[in-house]
Formats: C-alpha cells, structure tokens, sequence
C-alpha cells in the first residue's frame, strides 16, 4: 500500500467527469487499498478517484466502523435531509453548510464487480453523498448554503 498524493482545488481534474471501471482487476484493488491508506492518513471520512488524480467512477467512505469501496455507485433512494458543516481534504481552509439527505440507498459495485445496495443515514450519508458529487466534478462549496455562519 502507498500513500498518494491528493489533487487540491483548483486543479481542473476535481472538475471532470469520472469514466465507469470496467476493468475488476489486481491494479483496481491496489488503486482502493491505496486510497483508503491515503483518506486515513489524511483523516478524512471519503476519498474520490478525482482527488487521487484519476477519472474513475469510483470513491471510498470510512465512517465509524462502516468501509465502502463504492464503484460505479448510483443513489438509488434518498429522503430525508440534515444540514451541516463540511469539508473537504482537496479544499484547504474552506467549510460551508451543505444540504444532504439524511438517508440514502446507493448501488455499487464491490472490487470484484459484484453490485451491493447499502442503506446509509447520517454522516454516511453525507459522506458518500459528497464523494459521488466528486465523481460529477463537483465540489461541496458549489452546494454552500447561503445565510449561514459559524456562529448560527
Ligand atoms: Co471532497
């Protein structure tokens, strides 16, 4: 396993569109073990391809006990919502106030190519709600809700 290196805002890669893994092979399970060691490292709770430098439709989330390595992931069901502050490990010294839904189902693909639902709530949500906009090129910020401070 290797730390990488994290693609930081405003490099035009977080900015693109991830292409779907095709390929569930030993360079993909490399590539997730990497970027787990990595979000760890970082002490974040996800980390997206884009930030790895790599437009692959793929990110993981770390959450309390919970690991997901989501590939091709799909938000199949979301209700709910919860507003909080977030940030991001490619964004320095920016938070903001984004709108997630409290509850999501998401698909995905395991690194062997078999497709999972999970059922999230909570930071989980947010979390993988936040990589999956990675994988569109969009950054939390881009959601910041206005009206809102530190000190509310
Ligand atoms: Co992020």
């Amino acid at each position: 396993m290797a730390i990488r290196n994290i693609v930081k805002d405003p490099d035009g890669i977080l900015r693109k569109k991830c292409r779907d893994v095709v390929k569930f092979d030993e360079k993909l399970a490399k590539l997730l073990d990497d970027m787990r060691q990595t979000m760890l490292f970082a002490d974040g709770v996800g980390l997206a391809a884009p930030q790895v430098g790599l437009l692959r439709n793929l990110a993981v989330i770390e959450v309390d006990e919970l690991y997901l390595e989501l590939i091709n992931p799909v938000i199949t069901a979301q209700s709910g919502e919860q507003i909080d502050m977030e940030g991001c490990l490619s964004v320095e010294g920016k938070n903001a106030y984004v709108k997630r839904p409290m509850y999501v189902s998401v698909e995905f693909s395991d690194r062997f190519g078999e497709r999972h639902t999970a059922h999230l709530e909570g930071l989980a949500a947010r979390a993988c709600c936040h990589e999956i906009d990675h994988l569109f090129g969009i950054l939390f910020y881009d959601k910041a809700l206005r009206n809102y401070s530190e000190e509310e």
